[in-house]
């Protein structure tokens, strides 16, 4: 201690009263013995260090809530993402993983749009889209739905969009119309 701190002690201890730091055994009743830290100002307890086994559990708790409540704020946002792509909320919670490759045609599907989403900066850069092609109910929407997911959890900053065709049809029908605020050209470039 120099001068000046003990100089600043004894102000403390003139303005606030004795400022002492004792050692003292305590018994915790799940861990048993430690020694505390007991914080006396002006002849008056103030605090107690609590047992250091209790504490470390008391911080190994915090975080593991913390983490919990990250977690829980994680998929919130996912789940607000999912809902401003406007997909159809039957395809939100399938993706890559519920899709069945039983049949050749499947797998090359399924492979297909896995290539697309690896490669989805080159495609980006291109302006290349992905078209599939196949019956009714054959997985179509289902794999483009995956697409969106699978690009939404690794880009944090993408933003898919879900449209019908006729939806973009008919945006672009309505910029035919007098008054119209934006052209056809516009409106194809940003549902794409
Ligand atoms: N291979 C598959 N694995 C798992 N589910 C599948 C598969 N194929 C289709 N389905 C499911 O069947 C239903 C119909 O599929 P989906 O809507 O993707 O078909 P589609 O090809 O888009 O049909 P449409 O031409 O009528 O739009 C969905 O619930 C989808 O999840
Ligand atoms: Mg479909
Ligand atoms: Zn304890």
């Amino acid at each position: 201690m120099n001068n000046t701190d003990s100089k600043n002690l004894k102000a403390v201890n003139t303005i606030l009263g004795k400022l002492e730091i004792r050692q003292v055994k305590m018994n915790c009743i799940l861990h048993g013995e430690y020694l505390a830290n007991q914080v006396w100002l002006g002849g008056k307890l103030k605090e107690i260090s609590e047992c250091p086994k209790c504490h470390e559990e008391h911080l190994a708790e915090r975080a593991i809530d913390e983490e919990k409540a990250r977690k829980q704020e994680e998929a919130k946002n996912r789940q607000a993402r999912i809902k401003e792509t406007r997909m159809p909320l039957e395809y939100q919670t399938k993706g890559f993983s519920t899709f069945i490759q039983d049949t050749e045609s499947q797998r090359e599907a399924f492979n297909m749009a896995k290539r697309f989403v690896n490669g989805w900066e080159k495609a980006k850069a291109g302006g290349y889209g992905l078209l599939f092609l196949g019956g009714c109910g054959t997985g179509k929407t289902h794999l483009a739905c995956a697409i969106m997911l699978e690009l939404l959890d690794r880009y944090a900053l993408f933003y898919p969009r879900y449209y019908k065709v006729s939806e973009i049809f008919s945006a672009v029908r309505s910029t035919y119309q007098t008054g119209a605020t934006t052209n056809e050209e516009e409106t194809i470039k940003e549902a794409l």
